[in-house]
């Protein structure tokens, strides 16, 4: 077999991480997640989650991945062979993969349309009604709703057939140092808006009496959706980083710059919500409504407002990039398929899958289970229940399975980074606190007891 594809250059493996990790999590679902949990409380249980069980997990798997040099499935038959609790991990994840590309490349689809609409001037409201209006007209057309998924699907599909180095790693080091500079710019027109800091108090001043067990397993899940941890996909990238590469570092950079991404977002997002008299808690449309208004009443808004799209764009194809890895990496090296077959697979399932999740504002609205729709309940068991569990699993077998020595040989690089205390740190971590709080937080959230 010809050598393994992987990432070239230290900064490329920090870029797709990030590009991984960096997308709609941070502009659609983190703004709107905040806005529908009581603001400022939730971004508090969200940073705790972050820092107790998200960046250990997501160290941890980055290792397992590197160790093994294999995907997901490959990683957890070599390290624990015969093991099927342990192995359930891969399976789990690829099931996750599938369920929440289903509704992403939706999101995601949305986003093309209105780079387009912008583009063409159809996107001036200034109040929230006809906002809402146009954003129903889009999600409630089923051709185009279909249509604008299907898009993305090829788009992204096209860039991963050219493989981790050439497409991966190519386009997302291009995109990501573009996707900050378009950031920076919106905060700082969004922060000149009169009202805007009802916006910012918003987002900075808890309200700990809104905090409620499934406010808190909420912010646990989106700390997994945003660290692309739970199903593997760190698993994934970690197989692809180099030998010399530090991984606890890597990810505590990839951590923070996530989080300013989407506090970026919330500051360009939030004081507008307020500016223009939208609610806070409008759900997923937010961002399709409050964005629109925010640059149509400055010189030169209808370019500002396509701008802001491309940059989710973007944020959107690294992210996909990094789930649709998962399946493809699986397929090829486990079936010894080509590159290109698995790849089709791979989108003809989400394609299948996709069809009730993107119909969710129209034709499959009623299709509801436990009160929720195909686009809800796809997003509810991947980040809510299948993520939690596989962080569970993951922090237990890098605990108590894999074992401090190795966990020290492999995160210090057999030795050639100091770094014993925090690894000391992180085999606390992994062992006890994130498991148990992730089990309880589960449970609890799910109403189990
Ligand atoms: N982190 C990405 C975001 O916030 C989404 C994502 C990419 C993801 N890979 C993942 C979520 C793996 C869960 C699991 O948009």
């Amino acid at each position: 077999m010809s050598q393994r594809d992987a990432f070239t250059s230290t900064f490329g493996v920090l870029v797709a991480t990030l590009g991984s990790a960096v997308g709609l999590g941070n502009i659609w679902k983190f703004p709107y997640l905040t806005g529908t949990n009581g603001g400022a409380g939730f971004l508090l249980v969200y940073l705790l989650a972050t820092l107790l069980v998200g960046l250990p997990v997501m160290i941890a798997e980055i290792m397992l991945g590197r160790t093994a040099r294999a995907n997901a499935v490959s990683t957890l038959a070599q390290l624990a062979p015969r093991q099927p609790l342990w192995q359930s991990i891969g399976y789990m994840g690829l099931l996750a993969a599938v369920l929440i590309l289903a509704f992403y490349t939706e999101v995601a689809g949305w986003v093309f349309a209105y780079i387009v609409k912008a583009l063409r001037g159809q996107l001036q409201f200034t109040d929230p009604h006809s906002a809402a209006a146009a954003f129903g007209a889009l999600v409630g057309s089923p051709w185009q709703a279909l249509l604008w998924q299907w898009l993305v699907l090829a788009f992204t599909g096209g860039i991963i057939m050219l493989g981790v180095s050439k497409g991966i790693e190519a386009v997302t080091k291009r995109l990501m140092p573009l996707l900050f500079l378009l950031l920076f710019l919106l905060c700082v027109r969004s922060l000149t808006l009169p009202g805007a800091m009802a916006g910012l108090a918003f987002l900075l001043q808890p309200d700990f009496g809104k905090i409620t067990t499934s406010v808190v397993l909420t912010a646990l899940g989106l700390a997994f959706f945003k660290l692309s941890i739970g199903m593997g996909t760190m698993i994934t990238y970690g197989s692809y980083f180099r030998d010399e590469q530090n991984i606890p570092a890597t990810a505590l950079r990839v951590m923070l710059a996530d989080l300013s991404v989407s506090l970026l977002a919330g500051v360009a997002i939030f004081p507008a919500v307020f500016a223009f008299g939208f609610a806070p808690s409008a759900g997923p449309s937010l961002v399709f409504m409050t964005i629109p208004a925010v640059f149509y009443s400055m010189p030169g808004g209808s370019l500002f407002m396509t701008l802001f799209f491309v940059l989710t764009a973007i944020a959107a194809t690294g992210a996909i990039l990094s789930i649709l890895e998962v399946p493809v990496a699986m397929l090829t090296e486990r079936l010894g398929w080509h590159r290109r077959k698995a790849t089709l697979v791979t989108l003809f399932t989400i394609a299948l899958l996709g069809v009730p999740a993107a119909l969710s504002h129209g034709v499959t609205a009623g299709w509801k289970l436990f009160g929720l729709n195909p686009f809800e309940l796809f997003d509810f068991i991947s980040s809510n229940i299948l993520l939690p569990l596989g962080g569970i699993l993951i922090a237990l077998f890098a605990g108590w399975v894999y074992g401090l020595p190795k966990l020290r040989d492999a995160l210090s690089n057999h030795g050639q980074l100091q770094n014993t205390r925090i690894i000391g740190l992180l085999y606390l971590l992994t062992r006890y606190v994130a498991p148990l709080l992730v089990a309880v937080i589960l449970l609890k959230g799910l109403n189990v007891f």
